[in-house]
């Protein structure tokens, strides 16, 4: 008989794609029209504790202390995929907090329903594999496929109608190549359109979108290439530019997505000097305002010395490279 203790407490790391992710193929089964590769941080955490209560009548869900209708039915349902597959109906409470600014670019929904989806399978005693998991945390959000792993991963997009062949893969440990990330945040504000809304939007009305998606599986094989060969040089120019390609769709979508401000664009400048000057640094920066300075460890002091000078940059934080999502402690 499988032991279902019906409570768990799990952590997971946001990451930042690499190759961006902006695009699906399917909205109901949120499958990626493209895939991606990120990065899973180490600094950032999501802690997220579930405890299934058949007395309860309705999900109880509370995110960084605060209780939210529209939350509390997008969890709900990410929590019928699994009581479906565990044969219950039973409702859970769900209390998570996130230790970084939520909604402002820094992937709070990819730590998030990682992590939930770990707690949920142990709480249910499910025991999914680290596949099934991954494919699970993408029906909460596509980037969350990607942090129940740690170091570099590659989300595939699969072919398949049903979804089982679109999930992440672990391409190299966080310790086999430790780059740092330095996160200039230049803004606290919840951002206006999320993800979610933003990419349905470009795919309905950027010019540009087919033109981008079509870019994205060469920017893969080069991606890969350089975290194999552990090409610095490599990874920074396929970076900067998958980023800048999906932030040219954004921009040329109706009505435009802009997440930059001016200071995001100063940080962008001033890696680019320091690049200039030879330090081993490049940008990428995600739906919001902050900007992701992803740099070899000896550079990450003098690029976070360099961002915290730039008029605008609220907080600088330096985190290096993390693992997957996993059980906490004893897991209650
Ligand atoms: C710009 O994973 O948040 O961060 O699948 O609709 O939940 P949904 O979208 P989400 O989109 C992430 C977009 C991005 C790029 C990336 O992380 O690859």
């Amino acid at each position: 008989m499988t032991l279902q203790p019906m409570r768990a407490t799990a952590t997971a790391q946001p990451n930042i794609a690499l190759v961006k992710y902006w695009g699906k193929r399917d909205v109901a089964l949120n499958l990626p029209a493209a895939g991606s590769l990120s990065i899973t941080l180490g600094a950032l955490h999501t802690r997220t504790r579930v405890r299934f209560d058949d007395a309860l009548d309705a999900d109880d869900i509370t995110l960084n202390g605060e209780r939210e209708a529209a939350q509390t039915r997008k969890i709900g349902a990410f929590l019928d995929l699994f009581r479906t597959r565990a044969g219950t109906a039973m409702r859970a409470h769900v209390e998570s907090g996130n230790d970084f600014p939520t909604g402002a670019g820094l992937a709070s929904s990819a730590s998030g329903f990682a992590a939930l989806a770990v707690a949920v399978d142990r709480a249910l005693g499910l025991n999914l594999d680290a596949r099934e998991l991954s494919m699970l945390a993408r029906r909460g959000s596509g980037s969350a496929a990607r942090s129940i792993f740690g170091g570099f991963v590659e989300m595939a997009p699969g072919t398949r109608v049903d979804g089982e062949d679109a999930f992440a893969t672990p391409l190299l440990d966080a310790a086999a190549w430790p780059l740092k990330v330095v996160v200039a945040i230049t803004s606290r504000k919840k951002k206006a359109v999320d993800s979610r809304a933003g990419m349905q939007t470009s795919q309905r009305t950027s010019p540009y979108y087919h033109d981008w998606i079509a870019t994205v599986p060469g920017d893969l094989v080069i991606a890969r290439q350089a975290v194999q060969a552990r090409d610095f040089e490599k990874l920074a120019r396929v970076s900067e530019a998958s980023c800048l390609a999906m932030h040219a769709v954004m921009l040329a979508t109706r009505p435009a997505l802009i997440y930059w401000n001016g200071a995001t664009l100063d940080c962008i400048q001033c890696v680019r000097a320091l690049q200039a000057d030879g330090v081993a640094v490049f940008f990428t920066i995600d739906a919001g305002p902050q900007v992701k300075a992803v740099c070899l460890p000896e550079a990450a002091a003098r690029v976070a010395d360099a961002l915290r000078e730039v008029a605008g940059v609220e907080d600088v934080l330096i985190s290096g490279l993390g693992e997957g999502a996993r059980i906490d402690g004893d897991g209650a």
